[in-house]
């Protein structure tokens, strides 16, 4: 079978790309294009040509099986140039999505029709490129710097309408596409119309102030700080404006070049590997098959039962919320309609959908309303007492086969499933906060889960648009095990005397969204005290919470009591004063003197205790890869992305480095909290890094 075939529909030639599941524009689909433009030119039956593809989409990018293979001819940017040359009009019928190569192969053709569900855009900054294949010269043409710009620098897709709206797609059309595209390339031969190539079109500036650009990365700079790629891109369409397009042309291969070779660009390609790594679970079986889930039932309806409900909502899942009494149930009830009347009023669906999805939900106070559910979540208090007592309820009134799962963030989940009389059907789901926003879903698999359930957990991760990473019991399992060592530094770099805001900005400064004391204003503080309270003091812990605690007990609970780390109002958040005097107060009653500490050594005292609690988590086989600790940390913390995740950030300092900066720490402030994991110092003196480990391990099954 030809990756693209020629048909002639009288005096239209199709060209039929046809490379599942995709369409990816491997090199059999370069070739066969410019066969197929090649045919046409010579066949004068051919009046015109229509380039459209069979299957699910439009050809949707780069195909990522040939990445770090030496690229072969025909390059793309001259399918690209040979399309566009083509002395016959050729109009490109865009369904499903043209991303990427793909939008540059239709940016070549001289016309394009969608069809109103297609989408188009150009994602390579995601992946730390910029479009390679003149796509920056193209798209300015089109549709204006402005919305190039946005497209480029964001990645973003557009919605055909929107496509059509800015001068992207010409007709957006109905079903049949082909039929539709092959009667609107007759309409332009009726009208006597020529090729129009985009690349002779004008880029238009009249509108454009002369600090567009800047006012442009203001507006970005929270989006693409610290990143390399989308200033590569704001320069290529620039270029699009300053220069010819055949010089527009070489400046964005100098760019794109350059992106390549930038370990951003390694990084964030490491990130999409990574994250389509995490659903292969070497040790379950092939033939295993999901349970069916229709209709799930989620206990609590607190701030992670309401988030969980309404991203089981929006799935098209049917929930049944029970919680402990009435008023709790009514306000579980107006959380959840909140969250799904905010899609409403942000226009992402209209009012037949939200009252469809209201009538998906429903709460109750009697747990004999979960009788019927496929999979239960249970979403209450932090605290075993509470929780087995639930699980007890449970097993007396869920179906057999029912999953049992569990959101708790550290406790012991054998422990929980051992009240039920059915452990194999028991899991952790640890959704992350606001649930029905974040993306990672750790689901933990018990000592005693089934093998259905577990791929049933994967299967309902997906469904529910969640990246799912399979870990083992532990406290804390992957992500807040990793956290507390972050954060445990963060706070006896308070005491030795660096200012808390001063931390959050250096973290932030780093790449992620927020600092440790940010983080811990918007979880509320008296999350972490009131765990502190169920737990043994641990002497050499306790001090780096101590201002945490104090805080609490002032009433400063973080953002929900107006006051934590920061005071908050009407204008951006201040450091709050209270914190410096406990911070003298609480590092005189431990001992620690005022020391000076560097920003690097702010960022290496809290991300190092994540690669080594990260390396001990690997060995003891709590996560099955490094990729999917970093697939956590990308997901569930805002781990800057174009780092590729602490395991690979490691890797890409050097994991001797690593070492001797743990070392380092151990000798200046004690072994306790700095001793190195023994996985890391063997891979030292192995000479080999996370990823060589990941893959010595897949290669052994
Ligand atoms: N808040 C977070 O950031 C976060 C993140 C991940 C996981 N978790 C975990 O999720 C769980 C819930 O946390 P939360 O922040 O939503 O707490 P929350 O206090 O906001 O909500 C808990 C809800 O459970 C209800 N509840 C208590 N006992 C019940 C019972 N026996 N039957 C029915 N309902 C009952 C309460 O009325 C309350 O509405 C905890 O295990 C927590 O560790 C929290």
């Amino acid at each position: 079978m030809a990756a693209v075939d020629y048909e002639c529909q009288d005096d239209v030639a199709v060209l039929w790309v046809d490379n599942p599941p995709v369409n990816a524009l491997s090199h059999a689909v370069r070739e066969g294009l410019v066969k197929g433009i090649e045919q046409a030119e010579a066949d004068p039956a051919a009046k015109a040509v229509v380039i459209a593809a069979r299957g699910r989409t439009f050809m949707a990018g780069a195909d990522i099986r040939e990445f770090g293979q030496p690229p072969k001819e025909p390059f793309l940017p001259d399918v690209v140039e040979r399309i566009e040359a083509c002395s016959k009009p050729v109009v490109a019928a865009i369904h499903g999505t043209a991303l990427g190569g793909g939008l540059e192969i239709a940016m070549g053709c001289h016309y394009r029709v969608a069809v109103a569900s297609a989408r188009l855009g150009l994602p390579e900054v995601t992946l730390g490129l910029i479009p390679g294949a003149e796509g920056t010269q193209r798209l300015p043409r089109l549709v204006g710097v402005e919305a190039a710009l946005e497209m480029i620098v964001t990645g973003q897709p557009v919605p055909a309408d929107k496509a059509a709206a800015l001068g992207l797609v010409d007709r957006v059309v109905e079903d049949p596409l082909v039929d539709q595209a092959v009667a609107f390339t007759r309409t332009l031969l009726a009208a006597g119309k020529a090729p129009r190539r985009t690349r002779d079109l004008p880029v238009k500036t009249d509108h454009l102030p002369a600090d567009f650009f800047d006012r442009f990365r203001a507006r970005m700079h929270k989006r693409i700080r610290g990143q390399f790629a989308p200033e590569q891109a704001i320069a290529a369409v620039k270029a699009a404006i300053e220069l010819p397009f055949a010089e527009g042309v070489k400046r964005e291969r100098e760019l794109f070049m350059q992106c390549m070779a930038h370990p951003q660009s390694a990084a964030l390609r490491h990130a999409f590997f990574a994250e389509r790594e995490v659903a292969k679970i070497p040790d379950l079986p092939a033939d295993v098959r999901p349970r069916e889930i229709a209709r799930v039932g989620v206990v609590g309806g607190g701030t992670m039962g309401s988030g969980i409900a309404t991203a089981c909502i929006k799935a098209g899942l049917s929930v049944t919320m029970v919680e402990r009494d009435e008023d709790a149930a009514a306000a579980g009830l107006a959380r959840v309609h909140g969250f799904l009347e905010h899609d409403f009023k942000k226009g992402r669906i209209d009012e037949a959908e939200l009252s469809a999805r209201k009538e998906c939900f429903q709460v109750s106070t009697d747990y004999a309303a979960l009788s019927q559910a496929d999979l239960i979540i249970e979403a209450v208090f932090e605290n075993m007492d509470v929780k087995k007592d639930v699980f007890r309820r449970l097993d007396t009134v869920a179906k057999p086969g029912a999953i049992l799962a569990t959101n708790t963030s550290y406790l012991n989940i054998d422990e929980i499933a051992s009240v039920t009389g059915r452990p194999a059907d028991v899991l952790g789901l640890h959704f992350f906060s606001p649930a029905h926003i974040m993306r990672l879903l750790e689901i933990v698999r018990a000592a005693k889960t089934a093998d259905d359930v577990l791929a049933t957990a994967l299967a309902f991760a997906k469904r529910i648009k969640k990246v799912g990473v399979v870990a083992r019991v532990c406290h804390g399992f992957i992500g807040n095990r990793m956290l507390s060592g972050y954060i445990r530094q963060a706070g006896f770099l308070l005491l030795e005397g660096v200012p808390h805001d001063r931390i959050d900005k250096a973290i932030y400064d780093f790449g992620f969204p927020m600092g440790p004391f940010q983080m811990g204003d918007l979880a509320g503080l008296d999350i972490g005290y009131l765990l502190r309270q169920q737990r043994q003091p641990d002497p050499e812990e306790a001090p780096a919470f101590r201002v945490h605690d104090r805080l609490v007990e002032a009433g400063a609970k973080g953002q929900k009591t107006g006051k934590g780390f920061y005071i908050y109002g009407e204008s951006a958040p201040k450091p709050n004063p209270m914190v410096a005097e406990f911070v003298r107060e609480e590092a005189a009653k431990a001992g620690i003197a005022r020391r000076e500490v560097s920003d690097e050594e702010i960022i290496a005292r809290c991300v190092l205790p994540l690669i080594n609690e990260g390396a001990r988590i690997l060995e003891e086989g709590i996560a099955i890869r490094a990729s999917d600790i970093d697939v956590v940390w990308l997901y569930g913390y805002g781990f800057p992305r174009w780092r590729g995740g602490p395991m690979y950030y490691a890797d890409s300092l050097g994991l001797d480095h690593v070492l001797d900066r743990i070392r380092h720490y151990g000798a200046l402030l004690g072994p306790r909290f700095w001793t190195p994991a023994p996985l890391l110092e063997k891979l030292v003196a192995a000479g080999e890094s996370f990823r060589d480990y990941d893959r010595r391990k897949k290669a052994a099954g």
